[in-house]
């Protein structure tokens, strides 16, 4: 049944990027906005409680030589793999919102199988990238 499931997501294929975008904004809005900011500045209310900085989340790129690492933000924000699983203040979220797995294709092609919310809010911060 799993795999049936599975193998429809990848046949369906990526869904409508406007439907994505607001999946990702709706997320990065419950899950994000309390320490990153509504705007994703680094500037919520939690910023007030915690002891670390909390980075400007529209000037990714601009600390990354003006690429988004698109896959290394969905390892940042799932934290499950490894990879700077952010060993700081910011939660993991990949447990969180384990459950609505989808599939998204990286930079280079590599299929990629997260949470789609998780891929989503990063879409949605690769979205809101400002100019350095
Ligand atoms: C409890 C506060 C908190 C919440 C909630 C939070 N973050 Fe973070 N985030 C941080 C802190 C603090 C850092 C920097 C230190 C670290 O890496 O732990 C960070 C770092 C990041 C980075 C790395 C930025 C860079 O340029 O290296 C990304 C991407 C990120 N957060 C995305 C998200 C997303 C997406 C969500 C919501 C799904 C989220 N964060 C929720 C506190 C938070």
């Amino acid at each position: 049944m799993r795999r049936l499931a599975l193998i429809a997501l990848i046949a369906a294929g990526p869904a409508a990027a406007g439907e994505d975008l607001a999946l990702g904004a709706a997320t990065f809005a419950g899950a994000c906005a309390t320490c990153h900011g509504a705007e994703a500045k680094g500037d919520g209310p939690m910023t007030q409680v915690l002891s670390v900085d909390v980075p400007d989340l529209t000037a990714i790129s601009a600390r990354n030589d003006g690429t988004f690492p698109w896959l290394r933000v969905v390892h940042i924000v799932d934290g499950r793999t490894g990879l700077r699983g952010h060993g700081g203040a910011m939660p993991v979220f990949g447990a969180t919102f384990a459950g609505d797995a989808a599939v998204a294709d990286a930079r280079d092609g590599t299929p990629v199988i997260a949470s789609a919310r998780i891929l989503a809010v990063v879409d949605y911060l690769a979205s809101i990238q400002q100019e350095p």
